[in-house]
């Protein structure tokens, strides 16, 4: 088959194409047939730094990079008793996802709706889950809370801002101008561009911060939330010092790595099919440009999701 390895961390030019085996499935495990791929900031951030490949792959090379994959089950383990063959599937593999076919773990997939293309399932999982336990599991999101979102045109962002409205919440969600009307578009119910204005300068009394930035964004997002209020970052690591201001205001300050499982992927799926939540790929490239695909990514402006295509 052929698979995208990487046998040195580096430039889009360490992306190399090569014809390898097909993986085989042990136990728990069903071998997906990959019709697209969803790329994150990770593919990114991993392919370009040797630890980070250590840290997530191990230290063996070559390893492939790719989470998020959207596919058909082509053969399953015995025990896996609830996919069968031909099965349109979607949710995260660790790494290895940049190949024709993959082995993942079944207990990461989910059925793919079927009211959604390959590639629309495939750019949810990560963002997906990040962004429900950011505000269902870390948040505890509530009717009525006010939460603010950074980087509500982002993946994690647009997918943000669908589910706190469907929580009931009010919605205050940043990017630049360009992407005002996007935002407004998902449910935001106010728009704020950070290039022009200033979030904290703006906002009092919210329950519930989204940080998806980082740095002076997550610092000043401590003076905007109320008393008893929460920030959950995705973006580590989280300073002690901030930790100290937060816990001194008042505010519970918590950095959230996603794990991700088959529940939540499971109540995506629901909220997909009901079309509660839509997912918006914003540029599809074939498998043969992955190097753009990634340098698409390394801007950190794209919009919504960013899919290739097998
Ligand atoms: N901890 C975890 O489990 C976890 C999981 C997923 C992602 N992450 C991390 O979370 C971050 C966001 O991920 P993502 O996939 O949503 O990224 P993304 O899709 O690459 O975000 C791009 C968006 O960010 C907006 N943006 C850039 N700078 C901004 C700023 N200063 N304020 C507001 N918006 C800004 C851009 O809008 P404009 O073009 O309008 O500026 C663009 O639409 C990344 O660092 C990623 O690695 C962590």
């Amino acid at each position: 088959m052929k698979a995208i390895l990487l046998n040195e961390a580096g430039g889009t030019d360490k992306l190399i194409y090569q014809d390898i085996e097909k993986p085989q499935i042990s136990s728990g495990h069903i071998l997906v047939k990959i019709k697209a791929i969803g790329l994150n900031p990770m593919d990114v951030y991993i392919r370009s730094n040797e630890q980070m490949i250590d840290h997530f792959l191990g230290t063996e090379r070559p390893v492939i990079l790719g989470w998020d994959i959207a596919g058909d089950i082509v053969e399953k383990a015995d025990d896996v008793i609830d996919f069968e063959k031909g099965d349109a599937v979607f949710g995260i593999t660790m790494g290895k996802a940049y190949a024709e076919y993959v082995a993942v773990n079944a207990s990461m997939m989910a059925n793919k709706p079927e009211n959604i293309s390959y590639q629309e399932a495939a750019g949810i999982p990560v963002a997906g889950v990040t962004a429900w336990e950011a505000l269902v599991k870390s948040g505890n999101i509530k009717k009525g809370d006010r939460v603010l979102i950074h980087a509500g045109s982002g993946g994690v962002g647009h997918i943000a801002i669908q589910l706190a409205k469907h929580f009931g919440a009010t919605v205050i969600a940043t990017s630049s101008a360009k992407n005002r009307d996007f935002v407004l578009s998902l449910g935001a119910d106010q728009h704020i561009d950070y290039t022009s204005e200033k979030f904290n300068e703006l906002l009092r009394d919210v329950d519930l911060v989204l940080d998806t930035i980082g740095g002076e964004t997550r610092e000043q997002s401590i003076d905007v939330v109320k008393q008893g209020g929460t920030i959950v970052s995705i973006v580590p690591p989280l300073p002690d010092a901030l930790e100290q201001k937060a816990r001194s205001k008042g505010v519970n300050l918590e950095l959230l790595i996603a794990q991700g499982d088959k529940a939540e992927l499971g109540s995506l799926a629901t909220l997909l099919n009901k079309g509660g939540v839509k997912v918006h790929v914003s540029a599809v490239y074939p498998f043969t440009d992955m190097a753009r695909a990634h340098q698409a990514i390394e801007t950190k402006r794209t919009i919504g999701k960013i899919v290739v295509d097998l």
